[in-house]
């Protein structure tokens, strides 16, 4: 990953923070794009204690809105030069309450920052990488396993993640021709300020019984194998695939 140019979004904590931890330490120039931007700051801290000379950029941009995502990939391609990488992290997790419960704003902002602010993101990044000419790119979108389970309480969640998942095949079929890799990170319960959203610490020696590896991950535990799929070198010929990565819950 020694130079390559990669965009994370959502780099300001949990996940996102962790993706960009990895990538500092694989030699990578990273842009780190949040809402909050301030949190990204205190990101790249973190990462130059990983590597003194990482080079870096913080950008405030929500993906729900264009003129952010269009913004945000412009001031990477001057600032960086290029773009051969995007994580496609960014996203909220919503309310947990059944259908007939659940208000109709809620799940409308739910699609607006998880599907389109996805797939604005996408669509930013592949028409710089087009610019760019052919050559070994790779787009990682960051789904859950609730885009391939049903988990009861949140519909919106396991709509958008499902979606993702359909973004990400579809993004894979079209852009291969441009040398343009796509593929998706299916994330089970992660230790992050979203899962104590969803999880109350006292259910969670129950969920950890019934994963087979008998705990929940580690941020960096899904930070790795996303780099592994930004590897033009490791994951060369794989594209439009869903890498589950939760610690064995869902075969069981
Ligand atoms: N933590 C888990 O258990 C888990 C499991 C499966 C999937 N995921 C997915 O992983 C990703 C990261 O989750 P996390 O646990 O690190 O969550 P988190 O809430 O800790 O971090 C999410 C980040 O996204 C940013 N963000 C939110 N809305 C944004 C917007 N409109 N524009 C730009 N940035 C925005 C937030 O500011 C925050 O920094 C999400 O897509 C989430 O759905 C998480």
């Amino acid at each position: 990953m020694e130079g390559k140019r990669i965009l994370v979004t959502g780099a300001g904590q949990g996940i996102g923070r962790a993706i960009c931890l990895e990538l500092a330490s694989k030699g990578a120039k990273v842009a780190l794009a949040d809402i909050n931007v301030e949190n990204c700051n205190e990101t790249i801290e973190l990462m130059k204690k990983v590597s003194a000379t990482v080079e870096t950029v913080a950008i405030k941009c929500d993906i729900s809105k264009t003129e952010d995502v269009v913004a945000m990939v412009q001031t990477v391609a001057e600032k960086l030069g290029g773009i051969d990488g995007a994580v496609n992290n960014a996203g909220i997790l919503g309310t947990l309450a059944r259908i007939s419960e659940y208000p109709e704003e809620t799940f409308t902002k739910m699609m607006d920052i998880n599907i389109k602010g996805t797939w604005l993101c996408i669509k930013e990044v592949v028409k710089q990488m087009e610019k760019q000419g052919k050559g070994d790119y790779s787009i990682v979108n960051i789904s859950s396993i609730a885009g391939l389970l049903g988990f009861a309480y949140n519909a919106s969640y396991g709509a958008v993640k499902h979606a993702i998942l359909g973004i990400t095949k579809a993004a894979a079929a079209e852009y291969g021709v441009n040398g343009i890799r796509v593929n998706a990170v299916l994330p089970g319960s992660t230790e992050t300020s979203m899962l104590r959203q969803f999880l109350p610490a006292e259910h969670q020696p129950h969920l950890e019984a019934q994963t087979p590896l008998r705990r929940i991950c580690q941020p960096v535990e899904i930070a790795k194998p996303v780099c592994f799929l930004l590897n033009g070198t490791e994951s060369s010929y794989i594209t439009g695939q869903s890498l589950v990565v939760d610690g064995g819950l869902s075969i069981v």
